[in-house]
């Protein structure tokens, strides 16, 4: 049987009925409609994000833009759902005044999607209750999966133990856009999870910093039960980002990769809750943030830099996991393997 034939068994693909454990989580002016339905048709499981200031109707959009990417129907799910993408939602902003993501909730539910996704928030019981409310509402046997992203074991028990969540993501510091700035590095965090959880546990799936068929393997083997790929997607033809973002993408390190609030206080998005930083490019913003530059001015070259496009001042959002770097280690190492072939 040939390798692409094969499927894996975890228990994230038997809760969504997929082939691959890869998915890409909903990242917030990178994950459209477009590329979660083409994740999910391509064997792995997609979710669109839902969060700063879309209105009902560009919203509605996407979801449609996700139904119509769906239309390849052999390579989906074994479970015959009917609209197999997910959504995911940043819960302080589901409960910040006047923010139009509130609406945006039962829009999706009423879609009849697969998943929802909640991330960095207080009140994530009163979110996961009000998806359940809706179900039951429905009394059609239908459940949302209920995926939540979290930074430590003490969070995960709670999502596992009192909130008796589908899905848990175990987010290292590594990845890409917002996170717990106090999360351990993935290769720590996810073993303390797993060893954490009772054997009927949800699935765990490990984000931070992946990139690569190597990586999935290696969380695999630690006992994820599949891998969030979340800059690495960020590359795809029908992800939000700009042509410019990507290029600088391309020629970044790892090291580049930088936590900061830099941008949040550029942008003025900030009332993420504590301890929530974002991993982008380093750049001038940071720079700037971090000499102490008064915000009114620091808010002002970044206005300035929307204008002109100044990607040394917009924000890139990134992991640590780095395109070229990673294609130069494995060559090497496939070379320097073949080398010790022959005598
Ligand atoms: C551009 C970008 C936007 C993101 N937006 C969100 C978001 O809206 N909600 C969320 O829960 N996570 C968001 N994340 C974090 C992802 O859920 C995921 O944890 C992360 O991308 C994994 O790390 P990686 O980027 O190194 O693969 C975002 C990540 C990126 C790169």
């Amino acid at each position: 049987m040939s390798r692409s034939a094969k499927v894996f068994n975890t228990k994230l693909t038997q809760l969504l009925g997929i082939r691959t454990p890869v998915v890409l989580p909903p990242m917030a002016g990178a994950a459209g409609g477009k590329l979660a339905g083409q994740v999910t048709s391509a064997g792995g499981f997609g979710f669109l994000s839902a969060s700063y200031g879309a209105t009902p109707a560009d919203f509605k959009q996407q979801l449609s833009f996700a139904r119509s990417a769906l239309q390849t129907p052999d390579s989906i799910n074994s479970t015959a759902v009917e609209f197999p993408v997910g959504v995911g939602y940043l819960a302080w902003q589901l409960e910040t005044p006047k923010s139009t993501v509130l609406e945006l909730l039962p829009i999706a539910l009423e879609h009849n999607i697969q998943a929802v996704w909640f991330a960095f928030g207080e009140n994530l019981p009163q979110w996961i209750q009000f998806v359940r409310d809706h179900d039951r509402r429905l009394g059609n046997d239908k459940k949302t999966l209920i995926f939540v992203q979290i930074s430590t074991v003490k969070e995960a028990l709670v999502a596992a133990n009192e909130w008796k969540v589908d899905c848990i993501v175990a987010q290292g510091v590594e990845s890409g856009g917002h996170g717990a700035g106090y999360a351990l590095p993935l290769q720590n965090l996810l073993p303390l999870v797993l060893a954490a959880m009772p054997a009927d546990s949800p699935p765990i799936l490990a984000a931070g910093g992946l990139a690569n068929g190597a990586h999935l393997a290696s969380v695999l083997t630690l006992g994820a039960a599949g891998a969030v790929f979340g800059t690495r997607f960020l590359f795809a033809n029908d992800s939000l980002y700009s042509d410019l973002q990507r290029k600088a993408l391309v020629s970044a390190t790892s090291e580049m990769s930088v936590r900061s609030m830099a941008w949040d206080s550029a942008r003025g998005t900030l009332g993420w809750p504590a301890g929530v930083d974002g991993r982008g490019l380093r750049n001038s913003t940071v720079e700037d943030f971090e000499n102490g530059l008064a915000i009114e001015a620091l808010q002002s070259k970044f206005q300035e830099a929307v204008k002109n496009q100044d990607i040394d001042r917009l924000i890139v959002w990134a992991g640590t996991g780095s395109i070229v770097e990673e294609l130069h280690i494995e060559a090497i190492e496939h070379l320097e393997t073949a080398k010790s072939l022959v005598m």
